[in-house]
Order: C-alpha cells, then structure tokens, then sequence
C-alpha cells in the first residue's frame, strides 16, 4: 500500500517495464540489543548441569520448532554448546552443527535455514560478529575464521580439507587427510553458491561472483568470480589487481 492506501498498480505485460530499485540494507546496519539475563542464566545452568551430549540432543530436538520458543531454545542451547556465542545471534530452522564446542560465534550473526557446520573434534571455527550466512550453506569447520561482517550467499560452501589420494591403488578416502587453514577476511561478499577449496583466504572487503570455485588467495577488495575463479578487477578504482 501507498500512504494514501491504495495498492500500488503491478507491471503486467503492458504495463510498465520491472524496475531495479535501492532499499537500505537490514542485517548489517542492525544495532545489537544484549540478550535477556534469563537466556544467559539458563545456557550457564545447561551447560553446568548438563552432559554433552544430552544438550546436542536437545539441540537438534529443537532444530525444527519454528516459533519463538525454538528460536529462543536454538540459541540458549547453542551458547551452551560453543566455545563463546554473542548476543544476538540467530539460528534459523534444520541448522545442524558438528562438534559445536569447537566453535566462537560473534554477536549478531545469522544463520540460514538448513546450513551445515561441519566442525571437527579438535578443530576450531570463528564466525565474526555481524556475519549473515545464507540458507542451504556449507562450512567445512575444521580450521575456518570468517571476519566480522561478511556475507555468505544462499548455497555457498568452504571445503577446509582434502585427501592426499596417495598412495595410489587404494581408495582415496582411506588415505590422510589434510586440514587446510580458510580465512575469510573482515567485510568480504561470497556469492550465491560459491565454493571455496582448501586453504584459500578472501582478503578483507573482498566480493566473489555467484557461483565461483576458488581455488587461489583472492586479494582484499577485488572481485573474482568464474570457474577457477579469476580476479576482474578491484573495488578501489586506483589500485591495480594482478
Ligand atoms: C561477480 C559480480 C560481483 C560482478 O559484478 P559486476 O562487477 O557488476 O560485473 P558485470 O555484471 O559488469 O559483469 C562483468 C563481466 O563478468 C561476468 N560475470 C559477472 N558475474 C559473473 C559470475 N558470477 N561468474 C562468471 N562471470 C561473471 C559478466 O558476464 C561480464 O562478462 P563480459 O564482460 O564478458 O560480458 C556479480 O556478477 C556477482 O556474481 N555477484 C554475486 C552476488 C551474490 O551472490 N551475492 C550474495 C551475497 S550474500
């Protein structure tokens, strides 16, 4: 509706042509109020009193409960489980975490619907405050530190290890496993099922394009997309890119 309340007309076939148009931007402009005391007494008092594993299992009993109460319980049981947890920060539905003690989650930050986290017992994953992941995401957890207000489009995935596929004549996920640092600089943008292989770091304001397979360092405040992605150019005008 308009402010005189009537329904705005739609574009139909003669109508006139879609139209692209700016909004401001909602999570990464949104103030942080401090979660209520009652959240954090009861996280404290879980996490005291409770096993392990019974608060993984409550956690993923409260995976699907789509209302206040399992948004509530998502993060009281989740600041439970994680190495720290923020204020603010919201679990979206089907969010499943691996090793979830593994993990330091800043204020603020968003996780999509179904995403998976992937830790590893002996692993160790920063999520930087403000940072919004997109549903459907995949982070292989076991050494990944993602910056404070990075976006990470819908579907977009890290893969933080690989097999040395040696030696050869025996099946290639019974050999060794190499655990590949992934860092993901402050205020970087990857895009919309991205994927990010072993070892590669997304310099600070960085923007990867929909769909790009990284397989080198992307410098900060470039823009690399396409399959291995490639450097286009930079954000800041003046500065050259390799
Ligand atoms: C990579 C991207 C940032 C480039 O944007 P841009 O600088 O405006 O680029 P343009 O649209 O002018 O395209 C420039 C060239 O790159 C190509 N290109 C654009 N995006 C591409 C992509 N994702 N993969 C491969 N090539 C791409 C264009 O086809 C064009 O090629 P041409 O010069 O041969 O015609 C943008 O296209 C993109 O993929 N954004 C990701 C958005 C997203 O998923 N966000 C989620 C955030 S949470």
């Amino acid at each position: 509706m308009n402010a005189a309340g009537a329904r705005p007309a739609r574009p139909g076939p003669d109508g006139p042509p879609a139209q692209e148009r700016v909004v401001r931007a909602v999570h990464g402009l949104a103030t942080i109020a401090p979660d209520p005391p009652d959240e954090i007494d009861e996280a404290e008092q879980f996490r005291r009193e409770e096993t392990l594993e019974t608060l993984v299992e409550r956690y993923h009993a409260s995976a699907w409960i789509d209302s206040a109460t399992g948004t509530r319980l998502r993060r009281v049981l989740l600041r439970a489980l994680c190495r720290s947890f923020g204020d603010g920060v919201r679990i979206g539905l089907g969010v499943l975490v691996l090793h979830p003690h593994t993990f330091e989650i800043g204020a603020g930050v968003f996780i999509g619907n179904q995403t998976f986290l992937q830790g590893r017992h002996d692993g160790r994953c920063v999520i930087g405050a403000h940072t919004w992941i997109g549903p459907q995401s995949y982070f292989d957890c076991r050494d990944l530190e993602v910056g404070e207000y990075v976006g990470w489009g819908p579907g977009a995935k890290v893969l933080g290890s690989e097999h040395t596929g040696e030696p050869v004549g025996v099946p290639v996920i019974k050999t060794d496993l190499v655990i590949k640092p992934v860092r993901v600089g402050m205020g970087a943008d990857i895009g919309v099922n991205a994927v990010l292989l072993p070892g590669v770091t997304i310099g600070e304001g960085a923007i990867v394009g929909a769909g790009a397979v990284v397989t080198r360092d992307v410098p900060a405040y470039a823009i690399a997309a396409g399959v291995p992605a490639r450097v286009m150019r930079s954000r800041k005008p003046t500065e050259r890119t390799a």
